[in-house]
């Protein structure tokens, strides 16, 4: 019988501006890359589509480097189809240029405003015929297990990975964090001060065991 195949998106997106310019977020990608490596420890096939970061990639993973967001849902979308877990820890860009310019952008001496247009939701695009186990992640600033509970079920997940930005925390990188994990059946749980290395076994031990009711 074939291992599981574990597709994991990590790091963020860039959009361009124009040939030198991009709109991006802090994302290092060390979420996604530390779930990627767990699972090939254990012996899964593993697919990380990625942005664009400075970390290596991992030994003995099938990495597939992306820029934009559409274009990691191209690839979200050639793997999906035969994944058997998803791990959605990118930090996909929620806009993009709604008209990116061929040539760099002068300035103009007074101010400039730039038109966005809203990017794809891959997660929730995958999240409409399932044919693996979903496990998305949030960010948030606020209102953590309420928007947390609207993500899981607004995107059709069976697990949520949520931790909140706070003033002292710099939740990107390799720190220690605090998170609240829920799935689709009510199961909630909180863990504080873990690695994202230590995180990442938590996470998959959820999802590799978590069944379909
Ligand atoms: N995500 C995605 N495509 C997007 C935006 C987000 O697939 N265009 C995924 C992320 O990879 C993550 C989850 O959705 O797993 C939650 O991302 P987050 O930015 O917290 O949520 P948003 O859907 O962008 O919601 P909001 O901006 O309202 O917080």
């Amino acid at each position: 019988m074939k291992s599981p195949l574990v597709l994991v998106t990590a790091g963020p997106t860039r959009e361009k501006i124009d040939p030198i310019r991009f709109i991006s977020n802090y994302s290092t990608g060390m979420f996604g890359y530390k779930i990627a490596e767990e699972a090939r420890d254990r012996g899964c096939r593993v697919v990380l589509v990625t942005g664009p970061v400075s970390i290596e990639p991992p030994s003995g993973v099938k990495t597939i480097q992306v820029e934009s967001a559409i274009e990691m849902q191209k690839a979200v979308k050639t793997w999906s189809n035969k994944a058997d877990y998803i791990f959605m820890a990118a930090a996909v860009s929620d806009w993009r240029a709604a008209d990116p310019a061929r040539a760099k952008i002068k300035k103009i001496g007074r101010k400039m405003s730039l038109e966005l247009k809203e990017n794809p939701d891959i997660l929730k695009t995958l999240g409409k015929r399932k044919t693996y186990r979903l496990v998305g992640f949030a960010l948030e600033t606020e209102n953590l297990i309420g928007n947390a509970a609207k993500k899981l079920k607004n995107k059709g997940l069976d697990i949520i990975v949520a931790n909140r930005l706070t003033k002292n925390a710099n939740l990107f990188g390799d720190n220690k964090i605090d998170v609240l994990i829920m799935d689709r059946y009510g199961g909630r749980d909180i863990y504080k001060g873990l690695s994202k290395g230590r995180l990442s076994k938590i996470i998959l031990d959820k999802a590799f065991s978590f069944n379909i009711k």
